[in-house]
């Protein structure tokens, strides 16, 4: 079907026919559904007639290719002109092969593995039936009170970027028309979702233009500009006006600015929460905004299907605009090549062999240990030594909530747990079993079992953190430590005396206070996946070193939140020279600096880093510095590690952050070998979002660092100069 097909299939619909294609619903109201389809938000009673169902243009949270054959044969039965469903589910970090998190995917720092990752997702929803996935969630994130902070890869502009660029080009890979086990992505949430206030979820954005443009928009631009296919809005508002009703946002900058013209869509029911949000008085004005504002689907409310035909009628929305959303979800459809193969990838047969396949497997394993950061590790307490005898505690020893939130069709307990892991490595002799407590909650025997336990031990293995419904979607949470059971199972079991390896899992960065003080070594492993307890195994046996970095800061406690590295200064900064005693910017009760910094992650190895150089100390417009740095493995392991190059802008027209990531390597290094990493430093690095919003950089000087995390570094200065003011 060409652009001329599309136009004459759209001059064959009725208004009725088009507007149900703006229709997304999920999968129980359709003939041929087994009723399991994924329900991610409420289900209201929806005012649904069968003709808008039978005429409706997508489907959300449906895979498994029998029902999605059952639910497209059906529908094409009945559908007057033949135009096949879309069917959209969230692929979020894995269909029924669960990788690690995308927090934790973010702090490997590795976008080929990444890419992978949805690459291999793709594949087993495709086969799956799924035609788009609701991913990637590129939202930055700089409070871990937010629930949804699991779902994104951080809080730099920069890193969320690139890994928007990756999971898109490995959901979509090359071909979507030919290649049936690909699907197309839809990033979100559009935009700023992750600055919700408070860290509440769905409540208030209130950003400054400037600070939008600068944090908030280059990972979705970044995902746009890999070819993603479609964009979904946010449930916040966005200085006032509700993202979904926002055409400033949508029309302006969306369509017109960055020139996208893909398929956009609400996210459940954010059509209707115009209503309560306070801009819309009823559904039918509701519907009205949405279309203005250049919003394409509905997902999940009926007021576009109430409401357009009398909203066309009386001329309050032009036909045209109507038409221009219909042909986009065409235009997708036939992108998808649905008009040809309505069944797409779907296959019984394939979906029997591919999903869940054991080489996806492996992946997931080597992701996972490449996104476990190793915090502490007192005294070389790890790797551990097989002939150890280790007891093993804690609610997560034993778990398979080991998936995290939003895990596709993955099965918990298909998920390796560590217990089942350090079988494999150990002897029987040499594993001790103890519970703990549970998530929640801890009783005297268990207590006692626990010392008990440890005593026997060489060494102790908490395996500890927040249950997967503590973190997700409306899993907001104000108190970020370990919940007060497992606080007291890890200090009691440190009072015994006996190296303690604490693992965490969970969703959000926490504030780790009784626990980092207790523990000889730490390692945060997040929501591992399919393979975690394999992966954990590994790293704390010493065969894979740890190698990730934290791309999101941890507080030192929940008051100092947001609390992020690419912060301002201050007109009073603590520690300045000339700062006097008591008027600077900081707390009474509380350091400024997070736990954990951002970029932060150890190896069972160590480097040093010497040798610091810059090419010049000039930059021009049209030349670049290079830097270098020599990075030594001083340790007794071989090992990966994370060089980073940040920059910052010493003074500017707008205040700069006191440091940007611009740069990153990863080395692999023997013991006593060393590197010389090379950056190249140009002008376009230096440019940023000004007061009238111009995207230029400032002569003037700058200072470059270089080092193992965003706090400790070498570094030095240059300067920027233009010709005749110039500028770029
Ligand atoms: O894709 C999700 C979104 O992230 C949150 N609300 C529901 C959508 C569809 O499941």
């Amino acid at each position: 079907m060409t652009t001329s097909t599309i136009h004459h299939l759209l001059n064959q619909m009725t208004v009725k026919e088009k507007i149900a294609q703006l229709l997304q619903l999920a999968g129980p109201f359709y003939k041929g559904s087994n009723q399991q389809g994924q329900i991610t938000g409420p289900m209201a009673d929806m005012p649904i007639t069968k003709d808008h169902i039978l005429n409706s243009g997508s489907v959300l949270g449906v895979s498994g290719a029998a029902e999605v054959i059952s639910i497209q044969q059906k529908h094409l039965e009945e559908n007057r002109l033949g135009i096949p469903l879309l069917f959209m589910a969230d692929i979020v970090h894995g269909y029924k092969t669960i990788f690690p998190v995308p927090l934790a995917i973010g702090c490997s720092w590795d976008l080929d593995l990444a890419k992978q990752s949805a690459e291999i997702a793709a594949k087993e929803a495709a086969v799956s039936g799924v035609h788009v996935s609701f991913a990637p969630m590129v939202d930055l994130v700089r409070d871990p009170r937010w629930g949804r902070v699991m779902e994104s890869t951080g809080e730099d502009p920069y890193l969320n970027s690139l890994f928007g660029q990756a999971f898109v080009k490995g959901f979509q890979k090359e071909d979507l028309t030919r290649d049936f086990e690909s699907v197309a992505s839809c990033v979100k949430h559009f935009a700023a979702y992750g600055a919700a206030e408070g860290g509440r979820d769905y409540n208030t954005v209130d950003i400054s233009e400037r600070q939008l443009r600068e944090s908030y928009l280059p990972a979705y631009k970044a995902a746009l500009d890999a070819g993603c296919e479609m964009v979904m809005t946010a449930f916040n508002t966005v200085d006032g006006i509700p993202a979904t009703g926002n055409k400033e946002l949508m029309r302006d900058l969306l369509r017109d600015e960055w020139g996208f013209d893909g398929v956009l869509i609400s996210d459940w029911g954010a059509v209707k929460e115009m209503i309560p949000h306070g801009v819309a008085e009823d559904e039918k004005e509701a519907a009205k905004k949405a279309i203005l504002a250049g919003l394409d689907i509905e997902m999940m409310t009926a007021c576009y299907a109430q409401h357009l035909e009398e909203l066309v009628e009386q001329g309050e929305v032009d036909l045209k605009l109507l038409d221009e959303a219909v042909i986009r979800i065409l235009t997708l459809k036939e992108k998808l090549d649905l008009f040809n193969h309505p069944y797409r990838g779907a296959s019984i047969e394939a979906e029997k062999e591919i999903v869940g396949h054991a080489d996806h497997r492996k992946i997931s394993r080597e992701l996972a240990a490449k996104s476990t950061v190793l915090l502490q590790n007192q005294n070389q307490t790890l790797p551990l030594d097989q002939n150890q005898k280790i007891a093993l505690i804690g609610p997560f020893a034993d778990s398979f909530d080991l998936l995290g939130p939003w895990a596709g069709v993955g099965v918990k307990e298909e998920a390796v747990t560590l217990e089942k892991a350090l079988k494999d490595h150990l002897s029987e002799d040499n594993l001790i079993r103890s519970q703990g407590c549970s998530i929640e909650k801890i009783t005297q025997s268990q207590l006692d079992e626990a010392l008990h336990a440890a005593s026997e031990a060489d060494v102790v293995v908490l395996a500890v953190g927040e249950s997967s419904s503590m973190s997700g979607e409306a899993n907001s949470r104000t108190n970020i430590q370990l919940p007060q059971a497992q606080l007291e199972l890890i200090e009691a079991v440190a009072k015994t005396g006996k190296p303690v390896v604490t693992i965490l899992f969970n969703g959000r960065p926490l504030d780790l206070h009784g626990v980092v003080e207790h523990s000889d070594a730490l390692l945060e492993a997040w929501f591992p996946g399919s393979e975690g307890g394999n992966a954990i195994a590994d790293l704390l046996y010493g065969k894979i070193n740890p190698s990730a970095k934290l791309s999101m800061s941890f507080p030192y406690n929940v008051g100092q939140v947001p609390v992020y590295y690419n912060h301002f200064n201050t007109g009073r900064p603590k520690g300045a020279p000339d700062a006097q005693e008591h008027y600077v910017s900081d707390y009474m009760d509380s350091p400024n600096a997070p736990l954990f910094p951002f970029g932060f992650g150890l190896s069972y190895t160590q480097f040093a880093y010497d040798q610091f150089e810059l090419s010049a100390e000039e930059l021009t417009l049209d030349a670049e510095i290079k830097a270098s740095i020599r990075v030594m493995n001083t340790g007794s392991y071989s090992g990966d590690e994370i060089v980073q190059l940040y920059i910052r802008d010493i003074s500017g027209e707008i205040v700069r952050p006191m440091k940007e990531l611009k740069d990153f390597v990863r080395i692999s290094l023997e013991p006593g070998e060393s590197k010389t990493v090379h950056f190249s430093i140009k002008e376009e690095q230096l440019r940023y979002h000004h007061k009238d919003l111009s995207f230029s950089s400032d002569a003037g000087k700058f200072e470059v660092f270089v080092g193992t995390n965003s706090q400790e570094n070498h570094s030095q200065f240059f300067t920027l100069t233009k010709k005749g003011g110039q500028k770029l």
